[in-house]
């Protein structure tokens, strides 16, 4: 083992206060609570598609082949998920970044209390080690700007998410090269 090559640069181990899993989609409380977060008010203000129905719900809280959604668990409840999916190639080119990339987006239980997100979000960046991961927010969502900051995300610019989108919206990179290389 080369020992000067575990944990290069500026990374730090956290350990964490919550848990990730997939979401039980058969479960009605867990359901009814992945419906509070799909209808509360500030996560309607800045996530795109979300749910209307309760079978949408369901199939977005299952994921495919092209997205995964991870329940952030903190006493056997959801407190929030996290989406994964491929970032469109089309605005990675728009970005000049040549590698495919996994986009993120997230929600919280309305009320969880602070530092669950983050938690799970560092959870998540740990498991998927050799990826790029990106992230867009609207400008005035400053939560979702710190929450990117807190686990390591860099704010590389500002690009429309649509081509045809009005305003610009911040850009976020994580390189998320192996802790062991
Ligand atoms: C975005 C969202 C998930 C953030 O939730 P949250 O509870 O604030 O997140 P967390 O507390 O877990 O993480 C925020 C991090 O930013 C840090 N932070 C908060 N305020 C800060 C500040 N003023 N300066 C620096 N860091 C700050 C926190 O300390 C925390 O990091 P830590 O856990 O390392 O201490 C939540 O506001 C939400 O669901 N918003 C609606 C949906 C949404 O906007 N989704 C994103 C679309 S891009």
């Amino acid at each position: 083992m080369n020992f000067s090559k575990v944990l290069p640069g500026d990374r730090i181990i956290y350990s964490e206060k919550t848990g990730i899993r997939r979401i039980r989609v058969n479960d009605v409380e867990e359901m009814r609570r992945m419906r509070i977060i799909e209808d509360d008010p500030e996560v309607c203000k800045f996530v795109e598609d979300l749910q209307a129905t309760e079978e949408g719900l369901r199939n977005f809280a299952k994921g495919s082949s092209e997205s995964v959604v991870l329940g952030v668990i903190q006493g056997g409840e959801v407190q929030g998920w996290i989406c994964l999916y491929p970032d469109e190639s089309e605005r990675l080119t728009r970005l000049g970044l040549a590698e495919d990339a996994v986009e993120i987006c997230y929600a919280k239980y309305p009320g969880a209390p602070r530092g669950l997100m983050s938690s799970g979000l560092r959870q998540v960046i740990e498991m998927i080690v050799g990826e790029t991961f990106t992230a867009y927010t609207d400008p005035d969502n400053l939560n979702s700007s710190r929450l990117l900051e807190a686990v390591g995300f860099k704010n590389a610019g500002k690009i429309k998410y649509h081509p045809g989108a009005k305003t610009l919206d911040n850009f976020w990179i994580l390189n998320n090269s192996p802790l062991i290389c």
